[in-house]
Order: C-alpha cells, then sequence, then structure tokens
C-alpha cells in the first residue's frame, strides 16, 4: 500500500535547465517535501533545506528508483539522454523502469515535459525520443495519471534557443539563413513553462492529458527580428535555399556557445512545423496566460544582465560523471605546478578571484591564446570558448564555464575544473588554497601518441600563460 502523501514529489533532472527551475518553484510551497533522484548529487545546490531528501542513482538503477519512488505522490520525469550514444533506446529503457517504478510504489500521478510536433512529420530523432517518451510514460492510463506537456522553443535565460537567437543577433549584422526560418513555431517563456508544471500537481488535475503550451504564433525570422529589437539592433535576416542541415548546425555551432550536437538536434526541428494541436491548456489551466515573445525575450535579457541566471542548457553533468576526477587527477601523467604565497591576502579574497575566472572576465592575461584555443575546438565541433558562465561571481559545481565544467568545490580551498574541450586525453585545471599558498596545476591523462605530443606541443606556451594565470589570480584579489 503506498502511504503518499500529495505533498511528496520525487523530481528527476534537479541538476538540468528545466527541473533546476522546478525545483525552485516547488520549494516556494512549505509543505511541499521533496525527493531528488539525481546521479550526483554534488552539481545541486548546496543546501541545508531539510525538506529536501537526495537520493543517488539513476533511471537505469531500479534500486535507486524504488527508493526514490516511496512515499511519493506526484513523479516529475524532466530527463533526457540526449548526447549519449543511442539516447533514443536509452530513453524508452529509462521511461520504461520509471512508468513501472512508479506504479509498482501507488505514485499517483506523473508530470513530464516533452517537445511539440506530430510524429509523423518528424525528421528530428530528439523529438521523435521525446514523443516516444510520453507515450511510453502515458500507455497505462488505468494504472496511472499522466500530465504530459508539449513545449516548442522555450525562451528565458540560459535556455539553448534563447543563447543561439541572442548570439546570432549580437554577432552577425547581417544573417543568411536557411529557409525554415519561415516555419511556424509556437515559442513560450520558461516562466510560464514553470507555472503549467507546478499548477499540474494540484489534486483537482485528474485523469491523463496531453497538454500543448505555447504563446502566439511566429516564424523564427519574426522572432530574430523581434529579439533585434528587444536588443536595440537592427539586423538583415536573408533566408536562402540552400543551407543544409548539417551546414547551418556548423554555422551555430561555431557563431553561438551550443555544441554541433546540440545544434543539430535545434536544426532538425526547425524544418516542421511545431504549434499547439490541442486547446487542454486553456482547458485545465485557464488561469495561465503564456507571455508573448517578446515580453519572455525581454524578461530572460535582464536576467542575463542582472547576473540572475538560475539554469542554463550546459547545466547537466551528462557523461562529465563517468569519470572519478579527484582519483584521476591523483593519477595525472603530465602535471604542471606553479605555487605562489598568499602573502597578506585571506584565503577567501583569493577564493572569490579564482571564483571569477572565464567569461566575461576572461582568463585573466593572454585571453586572444584562450581565444584561438576556443576557436580551434569550434571549428571542431567541440563547446569552444563562449559557453560563458551562468554567473560572474559565483561557481557551483555542474556549471560550465568556458570550455571547462566544474567538478569539485570545496569553498574558500579548491576549485577543479574539467575540460571538455576537444583533447586527445583527459586534462583538469585546478586551484588549491593550502598552508598560506596558492596551488595551480594542470593535469593531463593523455590517450595515445598523439595526446603526449599534443602536451609536449603546449609545454612553452604553458610556461607563460600558466605563470601569469597564477599571478594575475593573486594580483586581483
Ligand atoms: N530546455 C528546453 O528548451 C526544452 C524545450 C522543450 C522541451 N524540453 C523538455 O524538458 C525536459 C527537460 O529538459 P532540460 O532542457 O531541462 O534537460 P537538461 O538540461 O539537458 O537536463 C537533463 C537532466 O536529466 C538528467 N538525467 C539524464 N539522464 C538521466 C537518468 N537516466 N537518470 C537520472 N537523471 C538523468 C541530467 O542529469 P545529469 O546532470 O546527471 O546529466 C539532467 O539533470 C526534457 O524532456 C526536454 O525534452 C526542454
Amino acid at each position: 500500500m503506498n502511504n503518499s502523501h500529495s505533498n511528496t514529489i520525487l523530481l528527476t533532472g534537479a541538476t538540468g535547465y528545466i527541473g533546476r527551475r522546478v525545483k525552485m518553484k516547488l520549494l516556494e510551497d512549505a509543505d511541499v517535501r521533496l525527493k531528488l533522484l539525481v546521479r550526483h548529487p554534488g552539481s545541486l545546490t548546496r543546501t541545508d533545506d531539510r525538506r529536501i531528501e537526495v537520493i543517488k542513482g539513476s533511471t537505469f538503477d531500479p534500486a535507486a528508483l524504488a527508493e526514490a519512488m516511496r512515499g511519493v505522490h506526484t513523479a516529475y520525469y524532466l530527463i533526457h539522454s540526449l548526447g549519449s550514444g543511442d539516447f533514443a533506446q536509452k530513453d524508452r529503457i529509462s521511461a520504461t523502469n520509471f512508468r513501472d517504478a512508479s506504479i509498482a510504489a501507488g505514485v499517483k500521478k506523473i508530470i513530464y515535459l516533452g517537445g511539440l510536433g506530430l510524429k509523423e512529420d518528424q525528421t528530428s530523432e530528439h523529438l521523435l525520443s521525446r514523443i516516444e517518451t510520453g507515450e511510453i510514460l502515458s500507455a497505462k492510463p488505468e494504472a496511472i495519471e499522466v500530465i504530459w506537456f508539449r513545449a516548442g522553443v522555450i525562451i528565458g535565460s540560459g535556455s539553448a534557443s534563447f543563447e543561439i537567437i541572442r548570439n546570432l543577433i549580437q554577432k552577425l549584422p547581417v544573417m543568411i539563413t536557411p529557409k525554415w526560418v519561415r516555419t511556424l513555431a509556437q515559442p513560450i517563456g520558461v516562466d510560464d513553462v514553470i507555472r503549467y508544471l507546478d499548477a499540474a500537481r494540484q489534486d483537482s488535475i485528474t485523469g491523463t492529458h496531453t497538454v500543448d503550451i505555447g504563446a502566439e504564433v511566429l516564424c523564427y525570422e519574426t522572432m530574430m527580428r523581434q529579439c533585434a529589437e528587444a536588443m536595440g539592433l537592427r539586423r538583415i535576416i536573408l533566408p536562402v535555399p540552400f543551407l543544409t542541415i548539417g551546414l547551418s548546425s556548423y554555422w551555430l555551432n561555431v557563431f553561438t556557445p551550443v555544441p554541433f550536437t546540440v545544434a543539430r538536434s535545434l536544426i532538425e526541428g526547425l524544418s516542421s512545423e511545431v504549434t499547439v494541436q490541442n486547446d487542454a491548456a486553456q482547458r485545465l489551466f485557464p488561469e495561465i496566460r503564456p507571455l508573448s515573445f517578446k515580453k519572455s525575450v525581454q524578461t530572460a535579457l535582464r536576467e542575463a544582465e542582472e547576473n540572475q541566471v538560475l539554469s542554463r542548457w550546459s547545466d547537466r553533468g551528462g557523461d562529465v560523471w563517468e569519470t572519478d576526477h579527484l582519483h584521476s587527477i591523483a593519477d595525472a601523467v603530465f602535471v604542471d605546478r606553479k605555487t605562489l604565497p598568499l602573502g597578506n591576502l585571506r584565503a577567501e579574497t583569493v577564493f572569490n578571484s579564482v571564483c571569477s575566472i572565464g567569461g566575461e572576465h576572461g582568463w585573466f592575461r593572454y585571453d586572444w591564446l584562450w581565444e584561438i584555443r576556443g576557436f580551434f575546438d569550434k571549428l571542431a565541433g567541440g563547446v569552444g570558448l563562449n559557453r560563458g558562465r551562468r554567473s560572474q561571481t559565483e561557481l557551483r559545481i555542474g556549471d560550465s564555464l568556458d570550455f571547462w565544467k566544474v567538478v569539485d568545490v570545496v569553498p574558500n580551498k579548491r576549485v577543479l575544473l574539467f575540460a571538455q574541450m576537444i583533447v586527445p586525453g583527459k586534462a583538469w585545471l585546478e586551484f588549491r588554497i593550502e598552508n598560506g599558498q596558492l596551488i595551480q596545476s594542470a593535469y593531463f591523462i593523455p590517450k595515445g601518441v598523439w595526446g603526449r605530443l599534443y602536451w609536449y606541443m603546449l609545454v612553452p606556451l604553458h610556461s607563460f600563460v600558466f605563470k601569469d594565470m597564477i599571478r594575475s589570480v593573486l594580483d586581483r584579489s
């Protein structure tokens, strides 16, 4: 028998773009008890909120799933496997496991967010997989209720679609675009998405429903023009017939922060119309009136300017956590270590200086060298330097920081960054504050002969880049 209380909620994807925001929204309700199923608890924002219980594991781990579901009334499914090999098959297994574990534990309701779009029109494997996930979750309506939301482009500070549009507009006064920029879509602001996801847990919402959500119908060209207006810029947009999916994805990869895989899945989604197909949102949630596209853009721009970005598209850890970073750096084949005394400086001040590295502040010295490295990374289809950072002052585990991922933060003691740029091996950059010293270490585990050659080729550059970096961290403190 399930002893669930309607306020006990399981949230998955709490380290992802949507999940982080849903978590904050749910916690606004003082009665909520929240269970989080996460693969790497370290990447959750630190909190001493006693209403939160963290279960380490994934949807592929039956024991963790059973523990996560115990006593739960409503379970949020806000995850996907895009970015890992054979993601569609993984997503099928993940959704089946989740639905069956929910039913076994007597969970009352699953709330899922997938993508807008019809199965028969789909050319995007990612969107097809999102549809399949919804079908699997809602295949047993007699055993469990499912509210399946379907959203198209989500506009919010840090969302992939918004970052792409913003970067293209900022960087390119004249834009040559594929002809699909005239395809119709129905974007929605992230705050409205979160409002729907939160409202769906009310007891008055019963049964299994597919709920399409979106604000006004617009084509991508109009979105870009309205975004340019909101940014106070004039832009020329020229759609041409010859840009293929591959070329366009490559273009986005080079000019915007998103890597090739994300760019490709978004571009694939552009070629077919994605608009709301049912009136369930108005019937079930009449109190929610989505903001216009332009208003959502204005909110996103303001949040980015005020350093108030709650989550970013690049937050999720993915395969970063397949490596045990602390053990791996101990086994590094090459280490470049520099040490300087803190002098009169407090550890806290130096730590804050370390935490402000990268993003808009740059890498203190030789920024042009980092830019060149980032540019070549982008050309090779990597993440490049222009992902920037979520906040200019704070670092949390799981944050992306230009082409690094933050994999450890110990306040006033240590920051460890793992390289997500394309390198023939594994690389880390560590700052440690210990015994009155700042210790900066670059670690590298090469892959094959090319990995070793790569390290030796960079030794002359490292000698002045790293030497100056540690000096600059102290100078800025
Ligand atoms: N973001 C958008 O613009 C958008 C638009 C329309 C629809 N949606 C839908 O919204 C949902 C959430 O998307 P998102 O953008 O928030 O994704 P996201 O930022 O990529 O985050 C994915 C989350 O899933 C977790 N995860 C992946 N596989 C897992 C597993 N097997 N077990 C447990 N956790 C797992 C990841 O954890 P790690 O940190 O450990 O990797 C991460 O927290 C998806 O269904 C997506 O289709 C999103």
